[in-house]
């Protein structure tokens, strides 16, 4: 089995930007700006966003932290967005979910300017997406292409079959399979047979947030794994994979922790760079 390091490409991905940010502050005589809005105190959102903040410190980009209380209300938290909107220093924010329940999160992601939408989870970014027109694509699944193109895996022709279908991972992820001709099977928590759906899959996108839900049998010999999960039991991160039982089986998989989770981050600093290059060009 192949191991596939996303801590390790990540950390490359990172050092080459770090020299793309240097000779743009030659030319453009500023660095690229991510602010991350963060209401209460998740304990594993604290933690996201530290991995944000590393970041940043290592590629040179400057990075600040709105850290709002649990209850806020919806009008602090737009009047927050539309300043960070108008800040002309600001190349890309985030609104680091999940966010308390009195929260209208579809409303807030939505006001995000779209040029700054570091996570691309605005509605006209994912339509864009969704319709291959240029966009932020959302960090994960981008994280995901990145991660594949740094060890030659071509998709083309290949069956891949995701299993979640949400708005930030497996439900784009699909889409951007579905880009480089991977033919698609999408599953969910009412999906009857999911072994059925598992076993015939060159690869295998498990984004779920069920603990070691991808076992040995439902998977066939040589499949690429992609395991997105994170579930904290004890202090510890396990995937959605089954990783013991699975890595004599299959062909590459990632790890968990260091394998997505630095993919992620590393494409959430790519969107914000392109956001960047395209405020000072527009300037
Ligand atoms: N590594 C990273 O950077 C990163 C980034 C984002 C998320 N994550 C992790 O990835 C996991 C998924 O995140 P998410 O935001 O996509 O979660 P989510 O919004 O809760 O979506 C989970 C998806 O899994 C499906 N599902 C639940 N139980 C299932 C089952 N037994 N069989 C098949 N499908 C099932 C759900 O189906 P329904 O639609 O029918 O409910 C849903 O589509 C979580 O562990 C999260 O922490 C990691």
């Amino acid at each position: 089995m192949i191991l596939l390091d996303g801590k390790e490409t990540a950390n490359r991905l990172n050092e080459q930007l770090k020299l793309r940010i240097i000779d743009a502050y030659k030319t453009y005589g500023r660095i690229p700006e991510l602010d991350v809005i963060l209401v209460g105190d998740h304990p594993a959102s604290l933690s996201y966003i530290r991995g944000k903040e590393r970041a940043c410190k290592k590629v040179g980009m400057a990075y600040r932290l709105h850290h709002l209380k649990t209850d806020v209300s919806q009008k602090e938290l737009e009047a927050l967005i539309d300043q960070l909107n108008e800040d002309v220093n600001v190349d890309g924010m985030i609104l680091q979910l999940p966010i308390p329940k009195h929260l209208d999160e579809v409303s807030l992601i939505d006001r995000i300017r779209i040029d700054k939408d570091a996570d691309g989870f605005h509605v006209i970014n994912q339509g864009n997406m969704y319709q291959k027109r240029k966009a932020i694509h959302p960090a994960t699944p981008q994280g995901i292409m990145m991660l594949l193109d740094a060890y030659d895996i071509d998709v083309k022709g290949m069956n891949a079959t995701i299993i979640g279908r949400s708005n930030i991972v497996g439900f784009p992820v699909a889409r951007l399979l579905m880009d480089r001709n991977a033919t698609i099977t999408v599953c969910h928590s009412k999906t009857k047979d999911l072994s059925e759906h598992t076993k015939n899959a060159d690869i295998i996108i498990a984004a779920v947030g069920v603990p070691r839900m991808l076992k040995k049998e439902m998977v066939k010999p040589g499949a690429i794994i992609i395991d997105v999960g994170i579930n904290r039991i004890d202090d510890k991160l396990i995937g959605d994979v089954d990783f013991e039982a699975l890595k004599d089986v299959v062909g590459y998989m990632t790890p968990v922790p260091k394998g997505v989770g630095p993919m992620t981050i590393s494409a959430l600093m790519d969107n914000t760079f392109s956001l960047y290059f395209a405020h000072v060009n527009n300037a």
